[in-house]
């Protein structure tokens, strides 16, 4: 029996990434895969084929996840799709980095609604649905930097420790309705998001990370399939730093 069999997640930001490991990832346990990213191009495109390949259903969505009406109205639509939603993902995150001395306003409330307002727009969205049916599992994607702060990041640690203050409390206020909440906190992963950096700066990362490699998509996903599951079914309101012993 596979782990998701006849579950649907709902991924946001999930064209590519860690969300689209994810998708991936759910999908070989028998989910049906509903995800969402700005645009659905060529790119996400090809994501639903590598989804669909291996049997299940899927469908990518256009929607801003730091958009209140937009979430709501995604969710419904993927509610009358799929007819259920069993697993969220909040996954969809930007970085605007700077010191603070050089930071704007704009750099600042971009990320806190693109990574943290996002959270609250899918779960507000979802929490009647998950509440009729008596069962859900919300993942927030946080960071390390959420948990232990990061120098020329204090939009995005503040956005990533706002997921994990989000799940926390959703974890205490649905745990009697049977929805858990959790958050994975990542450290560095290879992804488009840390190729923006420079060659010097991803060094000088690996350096500190004692299983001396940076992480992969699939890594998280692992993560994310284990508190999707029932194998966590005991497990709620608790990070998980997949983040190679960084930090710890
Ligand atoms: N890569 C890392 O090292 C790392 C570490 C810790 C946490 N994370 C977090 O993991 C998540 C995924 O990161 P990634 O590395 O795969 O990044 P990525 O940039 O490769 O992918 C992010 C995806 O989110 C989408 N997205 C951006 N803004 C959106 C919006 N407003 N609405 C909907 N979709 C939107 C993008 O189009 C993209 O497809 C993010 O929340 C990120 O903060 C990443």
């Amino acid at each position: 029996m596979k782990l998701l069999e006849g579950k649907t997640a709902l991924i946001t930001g999930a064209a590519r990434g860690i969300g689209k490991s994810i998708a991936i990832r759910f999908a070989q346990e028998g989910c049906n895969i509903a995800f969402t990213d700005l645009v659905i191009d060529e790119n996400a495109q090809a994501t639903v084929k590598e989804i669909e390949a291996l049997g299940v259903k899927v469908k990518g969505y256009a929607s801003n996840a730091a958009n209140f009406e937009d979430a709501h109205q995604v969710t419904n639509e993927i509610v009358k799709d799929f007819g259920r939603i069993d697993i969220l993902v909040n996954n969809a995150g930007i970085t605007r980095d700077g010191l603070m001395l050089r930071m704007d306003e704009k750099q600042w409330d971009m990320v806190i609604n693109v990574n943290l307002k996002s959270a609250f727009n899918f779960i507000h969205a979802l929490t009647p649905v998950m509440m009729k049916q008596k069962a859900g599992s919300i993942i927030n994607m946080s960071s390390v930097v959420g948990v232990h702060g990061n120098a020329g990041q204090a939009n995005y640690s503040a956005s990533k420790a706002g997921m994990i203050g989000l799940a926390k409390s959703i974890s205490k206020e649905l745990g009697s309705r049977g929805i858990r909440a959790n958050a994975i906190a990542p450290g560095f992963i290879a992804t488009e998001m840390t190729h923006q950096l420079s060659e010097e700066v991803r060094a000088e990362w690996a350096k500190q990370i004692p299983l001396r490699r940076a992480g992969t998509p699939e890594d998280v996903a692992n993560a994310a399939l284990f508190l999707a599951s029932d194998l966590s079914s005991y497990v709620t309101g608790q990070v998980i730093q997949v983040d190679g012993g960084m930090n710890t």
